[in-house]
């Protein structure tokens, strides 16, 4: 909840921008959008100084470097034998500009041992303000689709794959995507699922590299390769916030979650 009276004056400011959602810093210095551009000299006459009636701010400092010349994490990924050591290897990655303006980064929740894994799409802002995936309004109806085939968290393992909140809840990009697989493929590689379900068109995208959107390929089962030759099955569905726009697409997703839980008796029976 953004405060709307403080007796601090810069409080209140950013409070403000806040509240008006300026969230985001672009640049360490502001910019003097209100000053006129200095017309362009003629080649050999230096241009003179034009008096402006707003202060000048200082000139912007030379734009940062943008953290991705490291190129897909794919040996640091690999080398990550366990979840622990893979949980430290995002944690310490820096090659993907998200997490300049993310709070956390998201890895996972639920049961690493789970038969069913869940793949989403990126933090949002309670996500990464919490630093877990799945917890605004998206994961609470992912907590009822899950509790309609009689699961909880302790019985799914819940991650993404982009591990920082793209700023103002923006799309992933392919580069971000593309950056975050490696440590993504690991993930699965290390959480071995019996049964992997996609929320929503990006994740899939991400993981099938197929060019059809969500709607032709949710509720069709795929297979995704691990290195050593064993496969796992795929369900793609829609993503929780789309169902929360588009609550007349429940019925397919409801058939995607009876799917798998026939899929989850087949290949992880209860034991008696
Ligand atoms: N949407 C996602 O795809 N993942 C989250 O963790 C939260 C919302």
């Amino acid at each position: 909840m953004v405060p709307t009276q403080t007796a601090d004056p810069v409080a209140a400011l950013l409070a403000w921008h806040l509240a008006v959602g300026c969230d985001e810093t672009l640049a360490d210095a502001p910019l003097n959008r209100l000053q006129a551009p200095v017309p362009a000299a003629p080649a050999d006459t230096p241009a003179a100084p034009r008096p402006s009636r707003i202060a000048a701010a200082p000139p912007p400092p030379p734009p940062a470097p943008i953290a991705l010349d490291t190129g897909p994490p794919t040996e640091l990924a690999a080398s990550a034998g366990t979840l622990e050591a893979l949980s430290n290897a995002i944690r310490s990655y820096t090659g993907c500009g998200l997490k300049a303006t993310a709070i956390n980064t998201v890895i996972a929740d639920g049961n690493p041992h789970a038969a069913l894994m869940v793949l989403g799409e990126a933090p949002g802002a309670d996500e990464d303000r919490q630093g877990k995936p799945f917890v605004g309004a998206s994961g609470q109806l992912l907590d009822r689709m899950l509790a309609a085939i009689g699961r909880d968290r302790s019985q799914t393992y819940i991650s993404n794959v982009v591990f920082w909140r793209p700023p103002g809840n923006r799309q992933p990009t392919p580069q971000e995507l593309q950056l975050c697989l490696p440590f993504v493929l690991r993930h699965i590689e290390l959480v071995r699922p019996k049964v992997l379900m996609i929320a929503g068109g990006v994740a899939v995208k991400a993981i099938l590299q197929r060019a059809e959107g969500i709607m032709k390929l949710r509720g069709r089962w795929f297979t995704h390769q691990l290195t050593d030759g064993s496969s796992i099955p795929v369900l793609p569905t829609y993503h929780p916030a789309f169902l929360l726009r588009s609550p007349a697409q429940k019925r397919d997703a409801w058939r995607d979650l009876i799917e798998i839980q026939v899929k989850l008796e087949e290949l992880d029976p209860p034991r008696p």
